[in-house]
């Protein structure tokens, strides 16, 4: 059911790729709320991606972008402010890429150049995002930004490796840029923490189908889906949260405030069974 929460609104959306991706359920549910938006991602990404089916389901402009790289991003921003002749109104930050995850390397024997590259593209090209639209006056007053983050950013988690790094870097840029925009331009900065879900970039993290199953047992509510993590950012990109800024919003069923539950003490005292007597 739509609600009509983004008409008139104007934004960017950075990081749809296949129809699993988090950005592109957002896509789709800004849309039904009825705002217009561009679609950027690399050119690499946009050859191996589905994003042209995406564009024509949105009436969306495609603009491909390496997020890491200063002139790609004031391009976008110049782009999208000459179709809505104008400033926009939000933008969402769905990017994560960590190359020791990729080739398998563990935390504790990294490879330094591939930790720049995990933290310039899944934190640093935050930063750039929001610098580059403050530079450029690009959007509007009680406009939102919202990036995607992970719990691993506070907590240690199996296999998550130096992409917990770049999620802590990630909600600290959101606090430090929350501050200076709030301030400046009433803009608001946040990120939301989302439960693991299956797609191209939470494939590739070691045992998320073990992390997916022990979460969703962990959660009061159970894990979060894409779709419904699409719905929590529609919420924060319209006026019904315009006093909500620099946080980190845990959008996990509730897994993030949990210790022990009783499925997971069961199954914990079964493990054990024959050994305890
Ligand atoms: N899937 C999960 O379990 C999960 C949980 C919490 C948070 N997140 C976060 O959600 C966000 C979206 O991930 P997703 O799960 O939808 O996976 P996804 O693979 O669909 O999206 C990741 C996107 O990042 C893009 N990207 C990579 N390098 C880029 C670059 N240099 N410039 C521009 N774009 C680039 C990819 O092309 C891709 O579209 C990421 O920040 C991810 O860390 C995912």
């Amino acid at each position: 059911m739509a609600y009509n929460l983004l008409k008139g609104k104007k934004g960017i959306i950075f990081g749809a790729l296949d129809n699993k991706s988090i950005a592109w359920k957002v896509a789709e549910k800004a849309h039904e709320e009825g705002a217009e938006f561009t679609l950027t991602n690399t050119p690499v990404a946009l050859r191996f991606g589905e994003l042209d089916e995406l564009a024509k389901m949105c009436n969306s402009e495609i603009i491909p972008a390496d997020a890491t790289n200063m002139a790609d991003i004031e391009n976008i921003f110049k782009k999208t402010m000459e179709i809505f002749d104008g400033k926009i109104d939000f933008i969402l930050h769905s990017i994560g890429m960590s190359l020791n995850v990729r080739k398998k390397k563990v935390y504790n024997d990294l490879n330094y150049d591939f930790l720049k590259k995990t933290l310039d593209i899944s934190a640093i090209s935050f930063h750039k995002i929001l610098q580059v639209a403050n530079k450029m006056d690009a959007i509007n007053d009680w406009g939102s930004v919202v990036a995607l983050s992970y719990v691993a950013a506070q907590r240690t988690l199996f296999g998550y490796n130096d992409m917990a790094d770049a999620k802590s870097l990630l909600e600290s840029i959101a606090r430090s840029f929350g501050y200076i925009y709030g301030r400046d331009k009433k803009i608001r900065v946040n990120t939301i923490s989302q439960s693991p879900t299956m797609t191209t970039a939470g494939s590739g993290v070691k045992g998320i189908d073990g992390l997916m199953d022990f979460t969703d047992r962990m959660s009061p509510l159970g894990n979060a889906t894409a779709e419904e993590c699409a719905n929590y950012c529609i919420t924060l990109f319209s006026d019904l949260t315009k006093k909500v800024t620099m946080q980190n919003l845990f959008h996990d069923g509730g897994f993030s405030n949990m210790g022990m539950s009783l499925k997971a003490m069961t199954m914990y005292n079964k493990a054990f069974e024959g050994e305890l007597d």
